[in-house]
């Protein structure tokens, strides 16, 4: 009999991955995904914790699902609910004092739990909490075939960070660094060939710290991100792709080196550098100084002419400054953004940064980060406009808002919006740029062959 499983994700693409695996655990139990937690046999929450609210948002959520809950039970049915991801390994206590119809409580790593505790939800006896934070567990014990579907797809290679900037709560949701073998990846990576994936971003809170222990690389020295490129890129299938997200201190040679050599990596990086004082980078403990940044920046375009960056910001960390906030926007101009995201800080409670005295108004934070984000956005439609009347190669993904339309992905991450027939998703495409548009470009298909800077 097939029960109906409804994931609601929220956060960073490592969640959308777990997302999908979740639902593989569950798929030999006869679950299949469905859109509305209206009618769903079971609801999986999977949450994140990085910025603001997130609890709010969880409690708010779980009160609607409550009245769905028991209103199935009123007709004789039920629904088993389930907490996954960053909140629920930061607060599962809390979560099942607060809302104890929550039948399951699970952290990041222990989501291959799911059966067995929906099994016990089944039987009944209360919410049971799983936080443990063993990485390799997880990825053993995860069934190899994943359910993705589309050209592209996320694989976790590398989960958990040991860096503890002052801000930031991951290394306390996710764990300590881990790197998964390659020999796993690659298998993952063949599986997700064999089920027509054509581009494969690898994952990592700190994708670039992968390092495969005891491996060495062709060139001798520790098997690392850039190794585990090439090996992916050898996938017959495989013609893209692209690695999130980086730390500028783990820029190694090898990385740098499949950038200029191996063709499929594409030619956009997410590098973020949050914030350019280095006053306010030594205080939230990111271990490099402006000029480290953009050497790093250097090197990647040294290595593929025309990469194109993108980054994240934080405005108002405690103790900015104007003249801090101000070295920020001119980083911004120096090292120059396809594209980025820009936060105001907020205090996550047990981190390092949460209980520092001098923090700053929210007033300050706002005005801050509108003229970040003005100046961001005005150097994204440049790198837009930039691209009109070039010709690239478009991967398409999927149908557009209008009839006969289909989008897809330039190498730099831009969204491409285009006449052609649905039966070509999956195609990588040649595209004339005819237009830019405020978050996406339009184009057509032309015979003329793509040229990537
Ligand atoms: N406040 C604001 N932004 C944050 N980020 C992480 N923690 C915080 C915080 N406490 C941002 C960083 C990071 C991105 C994923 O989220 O910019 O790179
Ligand atoms: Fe968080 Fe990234 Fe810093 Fe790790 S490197 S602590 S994940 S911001």
């Amino acid at each position: 009999m097939t029960k109906k499983l409804f994931i609601k994700t929220w956060g960073c693409q490592m969640n959308l991955y777990d997302s999908v695996r979740m639902a593989d655990v569950l798929a030999p139990l006869g679950y299949t995904c469905v859109e509305t937690a209206e009618d769903a046999d079971l609801v999986v929450l999977n949450t994140c914790h990085i910025r603001e609210k997130a609890s709010e948002k969880l409690f708010s959520e779980l009160g609607r699902l409550r009245a769905l809950k028991d209103a199935r039970k009123a007709r004789g049915g039920g629904m088993i609910l389930a907490v996954a991801g960053c909140v629920a390994q930061a607060e599962g206590a809390e979560i099942l004092r607060r809302a104890p119809f929550v039948d399951a409580v699970l952290g990041p790593q222990s989501y291959h739990r799911l059966p067995e505790m929906v099994a016990r939800a089944v039987r009944g006896g209360g919410g049971v909490l799983e936080t443990d934070l063993v990485a390799e567990e997880k990825f053993d014990a995860l069934p190899e075939e994943s359910s993705t579907s589309g050209p592209s797809a996320f694989l976790t290679v590398q989960e958990g960070c040991d860096k503890f900037c002052t801000f930031c709560v991951v290394p306390y949701t996710r764990g300590a660094e881990f790197s998964r073998p390659p020999a796993d990846v690659l298998r993952e990576a063949r599986g997700l060939a064999r089920r027509g994936v054509h581009e494969i971003t690898l994952l990592g809170q700190n994708v670039n710290a992968y390092h495969a222990e005891g491996a060495k690389s062709t060139g001798g020295g520790a098997f690392g991100l850039g190794d585990l490129i090439r090996m992916v890129a050898g996938i017959e299938g495989i013609e893209r792709l692209r690695y999130t997200t980086s730390h500028p201190r783990d820029m190694d040679d090898g990385l740098l080196a499949a950038h200029a050599e191996v063709p499929e990596l594409m030619p956009f990086v997410h590098l973020p550098v949050q914030s350019g004082s280095d006053r306010v980078l030594a205080a939230m403990n990111r271990r490099y100084s402006v000029a480290d940044y953009l050497r790093a920046v250097g090197r990647l375009r040294a290595a593929r002419p025309g990469i194109a960056l993108s980054g994240d910001f934080i405005v108002g960390f405690p103790g900015e400054t104007d003249a801090d906030f101000q070295d920020t926007l001119d980083l911004v101009r120096e090292a120059g953004y396809a594209q980025a995201y820009s936060f105001k800080y907020s205090p996550r409670p047990g981190t390092p940064a949460w209980a520092l005295e001098d923090q700053v108004p929210d007033a300050v934070k706002s005005a801050r980060l509108q003229a970040l984000q003005d100046l961001l956005s005005k150097q994204q439609r440049a790198f837009n406009a930039a691209a009109v009347g070039r010709t690239m190669p478009v991967l398409l993904e999927g149908r557009g808002r209008h009839p006969g339309q289909l989008t897809g992905r330039s190498p730099y991450m831009q969204a491409v919006s285009l006449a052609a027939e649905a039966h070509r998703c999956g195609d990588i495409v040649d595209v004339l740029i005819v237009e830019a548009l405020p978050n996406s470009l339009a184009g057509r298909l032309t015979e003329a062959p793509a040229a990537v800077a």
